[in-house]
């Protein structure tokens, strides 16, 4: 049966100039490289300019995946961009995005809130349109500026985020309802407010009119990241209606190198087959995904054909996972 499959078709990446090493925040707070590696996995971090933007990281990774995917930035029909530092609390960074990259005015643009796991909810989204037929070719953006809301004085938080975008662009393209597709096989995608508190900022809008800066219980969102990013690829994977041994690749979302590590176990895959880019990325939340499979079509890591896992968990609490043969 023919069916219509949103196929990767170009990926892109931007990530700011400076990077700021464990030593760089031993000098800020009481810290040191062997207590962040050995915890975290993480060893440096790009940190956006005073005045770069999530926007302009967008913006950059876009350029790149509409390069990569060889089309017209005037083909785009739809640009979300997964953030939780958008430019402004309103409009939606992504129409900021769709002005610049000239895309034709009317073209549907919005940003999707959903903390670590924005880029599997915003990849959703898109594909589920693409499958309705509402919009043939989508710019699927996780962008985050997450230096801006960090407390550089809190050791338990400053050390484990940065700042980056991934870009993503599917197109429509007939499939036959196979696994041997090429293109979006499967979502699947979760929330559970009960642990809100756990990971929040402590600003918003319309609580005390301030962005906030990020609070996290570390211990008790390291037990729920497990399960949650186990959950997400064996629910997508029988969604898929393939096997754990089919996978070519597992892109987890990137918070700490000993989840990454014990998820890859209890899923049975081998680490050579798990993307790791936390070590030079640290937690760049919703960009941490297409970051990660940015970077390894960049470094010619995956192969057309390639059966790839996605995973991802954060604030919310929010969680999911996706299937996508290359
Ligand atoms: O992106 C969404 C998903 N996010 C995650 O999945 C993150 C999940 N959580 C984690 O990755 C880990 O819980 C952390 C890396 C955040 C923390 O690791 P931990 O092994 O849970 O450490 P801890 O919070 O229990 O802290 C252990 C000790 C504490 O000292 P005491 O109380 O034992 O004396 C902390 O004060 O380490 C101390 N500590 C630090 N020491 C040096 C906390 N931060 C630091 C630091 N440098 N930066």
């Amino acid at each position: 049966m023919t069916v219509i499959r949103s196929q990767l078709i170009g990926t892109g990446y931007k990530l700011p100039a400076k990077i700021l090493t464990n030593d760089d925040l031993s000098k800020m707070v009481e810290t040191n490289d062997e207590w962040i590696s050995t915890r975290t996995g993480i060893r440096s971090r790009h940190i956006a300019a005073e005045k770069e933007t999530t926007s302009d990281l967008s913006y950059e990774a876009a350029l790149m995946a509409i390069k990569n995917a060889g089309i017209d930035n005037r083909e785009i029909d739809f640009v979300i961009v997964a953030t939780i530092t958008p430019d402004n609390t309103f409009p939606a960074t992504a129409a900021k995005l769709a002005k610049r990259l000239g895309l034709t005015p009317g073209t549907p643009a919005m940003d999707v809130n959903a903390a670590c796991s924005g880029f599997v909810y915003a990849s959703q989204i898109a594909d589920n349109m693409i499958r309705l037929g509402q919009v043939k070719t989508a710019l699927v953006i996780g962008a985050e500026t997450l230096s801006k809301i960090t407390d550089w004085t809190d050791r338990n938080t400053c050390v484990l985020f940065g700042d980056g975008a991934g870009a993503a662009i599917f197109r429509a393209a007939e499939g036959n309802g196979d696994s041997l597709d090429r293109g979006i096989l499967s979502t699947k995608i979760y929330a559970d407010g009960s642990q809100y508190e756990h990971l929040c900022s402590d600003g918003g809008v319309s609580c005390n009119q301030q962005a906030g800066f990020i609070h996290m219980d570390g211990k008790e969102v390291f037990k729920v990241a497990i399960p949650s990013l186990v959950q997400g690829v064996e629910e997508s994977l029988k969604m898929a209606g393939v096997d754990m041994s089919e996978v070519d690749w597992y892109v987890p979302h990137q918070a700490n190198l000993r989840i990454i590590d014990s998820v890859a176990k209890k899923l049975e895959i081998s680490m050579d087959k798990v993307v790791v880019t936390v070590d030079h990325h640290g937690n760049t939340s919703a960009a941490s995904i297409p970051l990660a499979m940015a970077e390894s079509f960049a470094a010619g890591k995956f192969k057309k054909g390639d059966l790839i896992a996605i995973s991802a968990m954060g604030a919310g609490f929010t969680w999911g996972g996706m299937v996508i043969r290359i």
